[in-house]
């Protein structure tokens, strides 16, 4: 399995079968399948094969949460000789949590390393959230939070009401109160016209006056949380300054800030944690999606040990003691040095944005590249009206799946191809998995669908 290979129309027959019954017994809120109708029969590294024998690259890589591909022999080696000692240890000390938590501890940057603490969370990336921001009520007796228009911080009842998506939370009556939302300061040019209505703001400065009101509406603001890249919400990096401002703000006003790496975490962004680039020290910040390297489920928060000191069992739940999650990521940390990984995240970087700007300047369908590491992304527009369309990006999505390359959509209106292959991707994958895409929109202009109908 290390080249693309599709034999039949898609999905094939065995898939169709499987998604069908999926369909009738599932809960119709099933979200991937809809869009990538196949069904999953192995993976290995950056490719999957489906029940029908095709192999594809999978350039969404569990939504981000695979840096080392599917099921990487030396992880695999670990889980397998775990699974057979112990599975689930709660919160109890165990030689696997102890060499997960020294390899974590150790990827932090060396000047604050010794000042966090772990904790452990549920299994999702969501309770890591949930926790921060209970830690950071408790800690300032404060109860409103900050969060940011495009944010996404998950599903549970905290986390989406600090989610930007307003059609994920429409059906959702009792949100959690007092969450207020502000522009992003993204470094993207085009962040002005497809969400702001034209308005060229200094969000920064917004967030500061809104503090400094009086009259401003704000309650006691417990904490801002905030993303350096929103992945969800289309891929926008913030600007350094931006956040250096928020940074500032939240020392003034005695805030806690919580930064969101759940996505950006374990490498994703060319660093093992985003706000290393920007130069900034979290009160709190949480990560998940990488933390095993191999998708089993693990989700951390790490706090300032200067802040409150949380009495037992104050944020609990009986999966947070995942030995396989443990033994895999710590065995992630050797292969990331072993393996210089966050140097090809770099290189593999630099290698997808400088194609994706050529194809840019050829299609007339491919807008602003954005994006930091291996979390990026290109807005898809409808080259008439050269404004971002969701039709030509869902035949793009359609396309790519038939001939081979599995991507996901985000953004507003799912109007940005995202791309967020394993971060130990080669070139040759890339290669073949960017050609896939050119192969597509020439396609399209072929066809003469290029612009959405
Ligand atoms: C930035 C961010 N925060 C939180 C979450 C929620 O994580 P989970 O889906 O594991 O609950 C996600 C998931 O995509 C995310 O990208």
């Amino acid at each position: 399995m290390n080249t693309i290979n599709v034999q039949t129309p898609i999905p094939g027959p065995r898939s169709r079968q499987a998604l069908d019954k999926q369909l009738a017994q599932e809960s119709t809120a099933v979200s991937y399948p809809k869009r990538l109708p196949i069904s999953l029969a192995k993976g290995l590294g950056c490719y999957v094969q489906d029940l029908d024998g095709n192999v594809f690259i999978d350039f969404l890589a569990g939504a981000g949460s695979l840096p080392l591909g599917h099921s990487h022999p030396d992880l695999v080696a670990e889980v397998v000789e775990q699974a057979g000692t112990l599975c689930l240890g709660l919160d109890f000390p165990t030689p696997a949590k102890e060499r997960f938590t020294d390899a974590h501890l150790g990827m932090l940057p060396e000047a604050i390393r010794g000042d966090y603490r772990i904790h452990f969370c549920g299994p999702t990336g969501a309770d890591a959230v949930e926790a921060a921001v209970k830690l950071a009520k408790a800690g300032s007796g404060a109860d409103e939070i900050i969060s940011f228009r495009g944010g996404y911080h998950g599903c549970t009842n905290g986390a989406l009401s600090l989610t930007g998506n307003r059609a994920m939370k429409k059906n959702v009556p009792g949100k959690m109160p007092g969450v207020h939302f502000f522009p992003f300061g993204s470094t993207s040019t085009s962040q002005a016209s497809s969400v702001l209505n034209g308005a060229q703001v200094d969000a920064a400065l917004l967030l500061e006056s809104a503090l400094e009101d009086v009259n401003s509406g704000l309650g006691n603001v417990a904490a801002v949380i905030l993303e350096l890249v929103q992945g969800e919400g289309g891929v926008y990096v913030a600007d350094k300054d931006f956040v250096q401002r928020i940074y500032q703000l939240t020392r003034k006003f005695g805030i806690t800030l919580i930064i969101d790496e759940i996505q950006t975490g374990c490498g994703r962004t060319g660093t093992w944690y985003a706000f290393e680039q920007y130069g900034i020290e979290p009160d709190i910040f949480v990560t998940s999606k990488g933390t095993s390297g191999i998708g089993l489920p693990s989700s951390l928060m790490f706090y300032r040990k200067s802040l409150v000191s949380w009495p037992s069992g104050s944020h609990i739940g009986t999966f947070r003691g995942n030995q396989l999650a443990f033994v895999a990521g710590a065995k992630a940390i050797e292969v990331f040095h072993r393996d210089a990984v966050l140097n090809n995240v770099r290189l593999r970087s630099e290698q997808i944005g400088k194609r994706l700007g050529e194809l840019q300047r050829d299609f007339a369908m491919l807008g602003e590249v954005r994006g930091l590491g291996l979390m990026l992304g290109v807005e898809i527009l409808n080259p008439v009206t050269g404004k971002v369309c969701e039709a030509t990006a869902s035949k793009i999505q359609q396309r790519a799946l038939r001939l081979g390359l599995i991507t996901e959509l985000g953004g507003r209106d799912d109007t940005v191809l995202r791309v967020l292959p394993p971060l130990n991707v080669s070139e040759q994958t890339v290669t073949e998995a960017l050609g896939v895409l050119e192969h597509v929109l020439t396609e399209l202009i072929n066809d003469n669908e290029g612009a959405g109908q």
